[in-house]
Formats: structure tokens, sequence, C-alpha cells
């Protein structure tokens, strides 16, 4: 038996013994740490003669490497029994599918995206924001465009009604239409006004086509001398750069409104292919805004005087406006909030139409 047999015995047991990795790992540092039992042997060697320098030393050294070996194979072998201990007790599905990236990455609602796209067009032809609440009064949704109370327009609308408080006789309304943002304009500051203003709109309505909630965009250009052919002009602009299509004819289609006269309904060219809508080319035609020249009530509702003001005003759905773009079949499905449908229908940040009207 060499002097450090018993040493080299207990080292060997003890790792045999080690319960765990940390167990293990203090073997490791009680043994062959920097003042491990075995290091300070070590140690010790270079104060030997040469004769027991050659012989110790080889013995320490060769015993050192043979426990390192044992403890590295014994980490092996603890951490594969954790990871078997974690596998049987932890729950994972390997098979559940990941989440797709394209999610992760996030899209751009086309309502959203269709807004901006709007906002960025009549922007650039020179009309300014306007917004105003969506919960209205009687006066600024019906009574000052021109629709009195008892008018067939009331109950055209479908409207949300709300108790407003008791004090007030009339009860508010979630505004039917972005009109009303006409009135308000027209009531802070005089003409000359050239204004839009997005947002959301209700009316008690839901099929394929409806949704209680939905989007419009409202434009107004009130100063002297604006005419029809004016008001033509705008609208085919605006069509032509949001469309991105140069060849798309439009067609003013007399209609009725309460708060313009003449009224027209516009609708676009297009024709229909195994199913898909192509713009600008064919003799069909699709309904897409309203508009007309604001009419004189709405001025002298708004302490203006008609004769002195001429201006023209439309309004325009922003979930149509994306469906004819985009080719979405189902309104409903814009909000339903379906990932799949987004992921599908959605935009991305870099993937912007170039919308330029010079
Ligand atoms: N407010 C009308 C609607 O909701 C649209 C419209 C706006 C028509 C402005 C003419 C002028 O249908």
């Amino acid at each position: 038996m060499s002097d450090y047999d018993q040493l080299f015995q207990s080292a060997l047991v003890e790792v045999d013994n080690a319960m765990d990795s940390e167990l293990l790992e203090k073997t490791r540092v009680k043994f062959l740490g920097k003042n491990g039992l075995i290091s300070i042997e070590l140690k010790k060697i270079s104060s030997l003669s040469p004769e027991e320098k050659k012989t110790l030393g080889k013995q320490l050294n060769e015993f050192k490497n043979i426990l390192l070996k044992k403890i590295n194979i014994k980490k092996k072998n603890l951490d594969n029994e954790e990871i078997e201990k974690k596998l049987l007790t932890e729950f994972s599905d390997p098979s559940m599918p990941c989440r797709d990236q394209s999610i992760i990455t996030s899209k751009i609602h086309p309502i959203t995206q269709t807004i901006e796209e709007v906002v960025s067009i009549l922007g650039s032809m020179g009309l300014s924001y306007a917004e105003g609440p969506d919960i209205e009064d009687d006066f600024h949704n019906f009574t000052a465009l021109n629709i009195p109370e008892n008018h067939p327009a009331r109950q055209m609308h479908d409207t949300f009604y709300i108790k407003s408080d008791e004090k007030k006789e009339e009860n508010n309304v979630l505004r039917t239409h972005t009109s009303p943002v006409q009135i308000r304009t027209l009531l802070k500051k005089p003409p000359p006004i050239r204004i839009f203003a997005p947002g959301r709109t209700y009316r008690c309505d839901s099929d394929v086509t409806h949704t209680p909630m939905f989007h419009q965009v409202e434009g107004l250009i009130v100063e002297e001398k604006i005419n029809f052919a004016n008001l033509k002009w705008f609208l085919t602009k605006f069509c032509k750069i949001f469309f991105e299509n140069d060849n798309l004819k439009l067609r003013f289609r007399p209609s009725f409104f309460p708060f313009t006269e003449p009224s027209a309904e516009v609708d676009i060219n297009c024709s229909f292919k195994n199913g898909k809508i192509n713009l600008g080319e064919g003799e069909k035609w699709m309904e897409i805004l309203g508009c007309g020249m604001v009419h004189p009530n709405v001025y002298k509702f708004c302490d203006l005087d008609p004769k002195l003001l001429s201006g023209f005003a439309f309004g325009m759905g922003i979930e149509r406006l994306a469906m004819l773009k985009y080719g979405m079949p189902d309104l409903r499905s814009f909000f339903e909030n379906d990932l799949n449908w987004l992921k599908h229908y959605g935009f991305s940040f870099l993937d912007q139409p170039d919308l330029n009207w010079e």
C-alpha cells in the first residue's frame, strides 16, 4: 500500500456515493479544488527529495487523472438521470405545432391599412384631419344635417339610442355616419374648410354586408364658388389613386341624402371573371360612396349664409373600400380576430403602396 492509498480509496468511495451533481461537485472541490486534499499533497511534493518526488509525484498525478475521469463520467450519468426524471414528471408535447413566425411578427389590420391609405391621399390633396365623438346628440347626427324628427331617413339609419341624463329631453345616439363631423367643423370655424374625418360608425344591422360597427370617412370642402364639377374631379382623382388604376371610370348616379342637394352615389366600373372582381375594366358598376353639394339648410343650422358659400361633401365605407381593393368576400370577417385571416389579408410595414397624387 502506498502512502496515499487511504486518501485514494476515500476519494473513490465519496465519488461513488455522490447522489446528485451538487454532492459530486462538493466532492470534486474537497479533493481537487485549489485547497483540496490531493492539491495540498501535490504542493508538498516540491519539498521532498528528488527520489520521492519522482515516485510520489507520479502516483499523485496518475491518481488525480483517474479521479477526474471518474468524476466526469459520474457527472454525465447524473445529468442524464436528472433529464430522465424531468421528462417523466414535467409534461411537454413535442408534437404541438409551434407558433407561426409570420403571426408573431404581426400584421397591420386591413381596416388600419385602408384608413392610412385614405388619410395619406386626402392629406396630400390638401384636406386636414378632423374628428368627432362616437356618441353624438340628435342635433349633430340628424337635425343639423337636415334630417328632421319623423323624417323617414331616421328610420333608414337603424340607430342605436343611448339614454341621456334626465335633464336632457333627447336621447343620445351612437353616430350612424361620420357626417356629424361636418356640422362640428362648420360650427367651429368659418369657411374656407377642407377636412376629412375617418372613424367608427354604428347601425343596428348584421348580415354578410352589414356589421353593427363599421368605419366611414367623411370629406367636406366649403368655400366660395365650389361646384359639382369640382366634386367630380376630386372624387375621380381620389378613386384613381386609391385603387391604383388610371383607367378607372366613375359613374355619378343621382341619389338622395337630406344634407346634400343635388346628391349622387358613385359607382366604379368593373368586370367579374371566375368569381373575382376586376376594377377599372368591363361594363359592370360597383357602388362605392355617397356625395353631393352641401344643402343650404345645413349652412343655416350652423349660422352660416348659404348665399355666400358653396361646397361639397362625400362619405365612404372603409370596409367596402378595403373589400373592393383587396378582395375580402365577407364583411364580418374583419371583426372576428381570426389570426389565419389576418395572416392572409394583413399588411406588412414594409409592403406599403406608393400613393402619390401628382
Ligand atoms: N352620410 C352618408 C351615409 O352614411 C354618406 C354621405 C356623406 C353622403 C356626405 C353625402 C355626403 O350614407
